[in-house]
């Protein structure tokens, strides 16, 4: 049965928690998580770029000493790791947005939660002590976007992360099939689903979080399934702009991260607007398809912010090998998505705990055969680099 988490020590890799996850996880959620947008190509590039870099082997440096602490977003953290917002995370495992928030707290990381999630800002700042980073969606009703702010100021959050390359859903052609909700519609098909991973339901009927936590009962006129399906089909906003994040800035005294950077156009207005950070990101792979990697992009926006910003990198990263190159090429930290997500569909908080250690092993051991023993003393010089990287 699911119970059996001392097994955990088995578990080697994220590859590992990702083919247990896809065991207990009903698929339309599995699939939610496990697929990008259209052709997959920008998804599969995510990750496939970053084994493009090689790591320079050093020996005879004096590594016994290691740390992988450092700074990120002003933050210090145990690794320059963050868990991604990633919605319907409760969807994974019950209450999953609570358990990433404690695991990550534990582990003396930053957990985004996303505005889409299943468990609210005030379920998951009742249930841990650090403060966490809220994401937010600028949805169309401006009120609505208000009041989901001055709710995280509320509950403690410092970080407010805006994320820009949503301004239309993109299509996984997965979700489609799977006729994807939160709470799930029951038909012949989700049926079968469900009753192919009965742990899953079992434990997801003690749960009180089956949708999404922060729309239902706050936003005006959704109480039901069917007013929730109308409202997030109607709320994301093509028309937001550069004017709308100068909104925001103006509405949040806090740091402030604007996720979804790709060029250094954007990164400009991002420094215009005032915000402290950057995601180079494209949403895992899950929005542009055709847009290129992260790991590709990363030192070109570096350099051309000058420091004026800090730069945070995600979509792709799996391991802590990845973590590092994205350091050597000057990303301040990374935040990872769907390796925790298929720690937590995997095993809970346990799972999520088990993705970090991971990580962090992979990172501090890849640091000792480099000769590396500081995050700060990582860079270009640790990597054999090939032409196509904008650096
Ligand atoms: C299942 C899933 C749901 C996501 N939901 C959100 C979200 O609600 N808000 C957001 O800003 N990004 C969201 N993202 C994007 C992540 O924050 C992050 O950019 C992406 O997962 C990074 O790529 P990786 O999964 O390869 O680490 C989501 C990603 C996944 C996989």
């Amino acid at each position: 049965m699911f119970a059996a988490h001392s097994n955990l020590a088995q578990i080697c890799s994220i590859h590992d928690l990702q083919a247990l996850a896809r065991k207990r996880v009903p698929k339309m959620f599995y699939d939610y998580v496990d697929s990008g947008a259209w052709s997959e190509r920008t998804y599969d590039s995510n990750h496939s770029d970053f084994n493009d870099l090689l790591f320079r082997q050093r020996v005879g440096v004096d590594v016994a000493q290691r740390s992988t602490a450092s700074l990120m977003a002003q933050t210090p953290v145990t690794m320059p790791v963050a868990l991604a917002p990633v919605g319907l995370a409760g969807m994974q495992y019950p209450d999953g947005e609570i358990l990433a928030a404690r695991a990550a707290e534990a582990f003396g990381i930053p957990f985004a939660l996303s505005s889409l999630s299943i468990c609210s800002i005030e379920d998951v700042a009742r249930q841990t002590h650090q403060p966490f980073w809220f994401q937010l969606y600028v949805f169309k009703d401006r009120d609505f976007t208000l009041q989901l702010m001055e709710r995280a100021r509320k509950a403690g959050c410092k970080t407010l992360v805006v994320t820009m390359d949503l301004p239309i859903m993109g299509q996984r052609h997965k979700d489609v099939k799977n006729r994807l909700s939160a709470p799930p519609r029951i038909t012949a098909t989700s049926l079968i689903q469900f009753l192919n991973r009965p742990v899953w339901c079992w434990k997801m009927a003690f749960s009180s979080h089956h949708t999404f936590g922060n729309i239902v009962g706050h936003a005006k006129g959704v109480n039901n399934l069917r007013s929730l399906a109308v409202w997030t089909s109607e709320q994301l906003d093509a028309s937001l702009s550069w004017k709308d994040i100068q909104w925001i800035r103006d509405h949040w005294d806090g740091y402030l991260i604007i996720k979804g950077i790709l060029n250094t156009e954007d990164l400009y207005r991002t420094i215009d607007a005032g915000a402290q950070a950057v995601v180079v990101s494209n949403h895992g792979g899950r929005q542009l398809d055709g847009a290129p990697s992260t790991i590709r992009t990363v030192a070109g926006l570096v350099k051309a912010a000058n420091q004026q910003v800090d730069v945070l990198l995600d979509s792709g990263v799996r391991s802590g090998q990845d973590v590092l190159k994205a350091i050597a090429l000057g990303a301040q930290g990374v935040l990872v998505g769907r390796a925790f997500a298929y720690g937590l569909g995997a095993a809970g908080e346990a799972g999520v705990t088990r993705a970090l250690e991971i990580i962090h092993k992979e990172l501090e051991s890849t640091m000792a055969l480099i000769g590396e023993t500081k995050i700060s003393s990582l860079g270009a010089h640790n990597l054999i680099i090939p032409d196509q990287f904008s650096i």
